[in-house]
C-alpha cells in the first residue's frame, strides 16, 4: 500500500504533525510526505503548457510527487484551517494539479492515475467553519484522482484542547487508517 500526504502546518510540532504522527504509527506500507512550507514545489504560473501537453513545464519536487501519484494508493491532505481555508503554501502546491485538470477538460486525456481513496484531516482554532477547506480539500483529491473521499476528520478547538488531546479526532485518524487499508 502507497500512501501520499500533504503536511499544509508550518509548525513542526503543531496540531497537524501531532495528528500525524499518531497516523504515521499506525499506517502500514509506504507513504511519501509533502512538507507545503517547506517543499521546493513553485506555484502554477498558469503558463498553459498543460492545456495542450501532458504534465508541467515546472521542473521541481512535483514532478517526484506526479510519479507517486501515477500508482499510489491513498491521498491524505492534512491541514490547519486558515481564513476558514487550506493554508496559502497548501493551496499553492495544489495548484499544481491543474494539469489533471487541463487533461480532463483541455486535452481529452486519461489521466494514467491509479484510482485511490482520499481522506482529509483539518485543525483549528475553533473559528468560523471547516466546511470551506474540507470542499477545497475534496476538489484537489478528485483531481489527483481520488474516487472515494472519507468524510472530514477534524479537531476544531485547538485554542482550548490540543488536536492530540482530542479524542474524537484521534478516533478519526485510526479510522482513516482502517479506510485506506480496506479493499477498494
Ligand atoms: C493566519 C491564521 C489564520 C487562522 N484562521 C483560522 C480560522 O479561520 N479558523 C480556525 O478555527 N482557526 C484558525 N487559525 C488557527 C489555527 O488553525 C490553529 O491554531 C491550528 O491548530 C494550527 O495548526 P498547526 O499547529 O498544525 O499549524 C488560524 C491561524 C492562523 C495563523
Amino acid at each position: 500500500m502507497k500512501t501520499l500526504i500533504f503536511n499544509g502546518s508550518p509548525r513542526k510540532n503543531g496540531d497537524t504533525v501531532s495528528l500525524l504522527k499518531h497516523f504515521f504509527e499506525r499506517l502500514p506500507g509506504e507513504y511519501k510526505i509533502v512538507e507545503a512550507y517547506r517543499c521546493n514545489i513553485s506555484p502554477c504560473m498558469d503558463c498553459r503548457y498543460c492545456k495542450t501537453n501532458k504534465g508541467c513545464a515546472i521542473q521541481d519536487e512535483m514532478q517526484e510527487v506526479y510519479d507517486y501519484l501515477k500508482d499510489c494508493d491513498n491521498v491524505l491532505i492534512a491541514s490547519p484551517v486558515y481564513f476558514s481555508e487550506l493554508t496559502g503554501p497548501m493551496l499553492s502546491v495544489g495548484s499544481r494539479l491543474q494539469t489533471y485538470f487541463c487533461g480532463r477538460f483541455f486535452r481529452k486525456e486519461e489521466s494514467g492515475l491509479t484510482t485511490k481513496k482520499g481522506a482529509v484531516l483539518l485543525v483549528g482554532g475553533g473559528d468560523g467553519k471547516t466546511n470551506q477547506a474540507y470542499d477545497t480539500a475534496k476538489i484537489l483529491l478528485k483531481n489527483m484522482n481520488c474516487k472515494e473521499i472519507y468524510p472530514l476528520v477534524c479537531s476544531h478547538n485547538t485554542d482550548r484542547v490540543p488536536a492530540i488531546e482530542d479524542a474524537q479526532a484521534v478516533a478519526g485518524v485510526e479510522e482513516i487508517v482502517r479506510f485506506f487499508e480496506r479493499e477498494q
